[in-house]
Formats: structure tokens, sequence, C-alpha cells
């Protein structure tokens, strides 16, 4: 999309002219920098942020003050961008006003232009109060992370006849509530094509094969950061290898003193009187 800044009318724009959609997360100033100037047209700062950079075994201990944090980081690195951040979990389940206040200080202090939402037709309602007090809402049905327990883990949905009745249900009432994207995760390819067909709003798919309107993936998994196993993820770099080689070079040049040579020390200067 060739505008100067990416907002979320944008979105649907691109879903109407069969454009697709380029969504990656950033958890920090830096990585948000390229990604953005790379031109994705939306950054997440996910609450994947915990397993993927803060060492959590899953996105539960995740909390609003790491979202924030987070968030605010990756704000000072980009300009054209939509930037999404997730509301963690049960930050918004509770009550209407809970989701209001929450998603209020992603804005406020961690400058998120829009809140992602797991779950599907129960939280329709607290989607629809979110979106009434003006602040855009991006679905997430499908695996939804938060609820990896209750799921009995990280496993493909939308399988069953139920289950599809399920997505396809949940699709319409968010529509309806008044987001402007739903991600969809880890659901077969047909099934998010009916999806995708189905509802106005633009879905991304992550595991959920090339017919959505857009795609999304977590950075670390694509630069080969971490330990990938997941067959949807398509590896662009190597990057463990390349930290790694840089990393021993250094300590080898530091045991064997090769570094610091007199190019990188400073010499004594006197000031002549
Ligand atoms: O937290 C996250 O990174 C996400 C994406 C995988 C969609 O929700």
């Amino acid at each position: 999309m060739d505008v100067s800044k990416i907002r979320t009318i944008h979105l649907s724009e691109m879903k109407t002219r069969g454009e697709k959609i380029v969504m990656l997360t950033a958890y920090d100033c830096p990585t948000a920098r390229l990604a953005d100037q790379a031109g994705v047209d939306v950054i997440l700062v996910g609450d994947s942020v915990g397993s993927v950079v803060l060492g959590f075994r899953n996105t539960i201990a995740v909390t609003l003050d790491h979202m924030v944090h987070h968030c605010a980081a990756v704000r000072r690195g980009i300009e054209r961008a939509l930037l999404v951040a997730d509301m963690p979990f049960m930050s918004y389940k509770i009550t209407g006003e809970q989701a209001l206040a929450n998603a209020a200080r992603l804005m406020q202090e961690g400058g998120a232009e829009a809140v992602k939402l797991e779950g599907g037709e129960e939280i329709a309602p607290i989607v629809a109060r979110v979106v009434a007090a003006g602040i855009p809402v991006m679905g997430h049905i499908g695996l939804t992370p938060q609820s990896l327990h209750q799921l009995g883990g990280y496993r493909v949905q939308g399988r069953s006849h139920a289950q599809i009745e399920r997505l396809m249900a949940s699709g319409r009432a968010l529509a309806d509530a008044g987001v402007f994207a739903i991600v969809v995760e880890l659901v077969p390819a047909v099934v998010a094509r009916d999806l995708t067909r189905s509802v106005a709003a633009p879905t991304i798919g992550i595991g959920a094969g090339p017919h959505c309107d857009g795609q999304v993936l977590v950075l670390h998994d694509l630069l080969g950061l971490g330990p990938v196993q997941k067959r949807f993820v398509k590896v662009y770099a190597q990057l463990e290898r390349v930290i790694m080689g840089a990393v021993r070079r250094f300590a080898a040049d530091v045991r064997s003193g090769r570094f610091p040579s007199r190019r990188h020390s400073f010499a004594l200067t006197r000031k002549k009187k």
C-alpha cells in the first residue's frame, strides 16, 4: 500500500483490492525500525514476547506492564506501520471496564494504535464495548495461545464440523462487534478460505494457508533466532548461526589479545601550551 502511514481503514481497502497485508511481530525499537523500513504494514507487539524474548514457557505469565514497556520501545522505532498491541492473559475478559482501562494504557503509555484480543463469540460484547470507546480492535481466533491449557496444547483448530461452525460464528460475531481485522491461527487452509470469504473484515493468517487477506509471522521465527520447529514458518535467515559465529570470534580475539588492537584504542594526546 503506497501511503506514508498505514491506518486501520487501509486494511479493508487492501482486502477489497486483493492486496495482501503483511504483518510481523516486534518487541524492541531496533527490530521494529527495520521491519518498518522494510515496508511491513502492521507491526504487532505480540504477547509472544513472553516466550520469544522474556524466557517464559508460554504467554500466560505476560503482564500488562510487560506489554506497555515493549510497546513503548516499538513505538519509538516506527513511523509508517500500524502498531497493534496484544492485550495479555485476563487483562480484558473480567469486565468491560477492565478491558477499557487496560486498552487505554496500551494506547496512552505504549503508543499502540489498536489492540488485539484473543477469543470469538464469547468476547464479542467486550470487543463492541472497546470499539464503541474509539479503540480499534483486531480479533484473534482459531488457536488462541492464551487458552492453551483449555485447548489441550498448540494444536490445529477447526477440524471437526462443530469447531468449524464455531469458528465461522466467531468470525461473524467479531465482525459485527466492529473489529477491523481478524488473526486466524492454525486452522486448515480451506476453513480459513471460507472464513475469509464470509466476513467483511480482513483475515490475517498464521498457519492458516494462503487464502487469508494477509499473513503474520513471529519475527524471530523467520530470522532463524530460537528453536523454530513449526511447519507453517518459512525461515528466511539463520541469525542464530550468524550471532554465535560473531560472539565466538570476539571471545577468541579477546583471549588471544587480537582485540582491542591499536585501531580500537585511544592514544594519549597532550594539549600544547
Ligand atoms: O503474540 C503473537 O505473536 C501473536 C501472533 C502469533 C499472531 O498473537
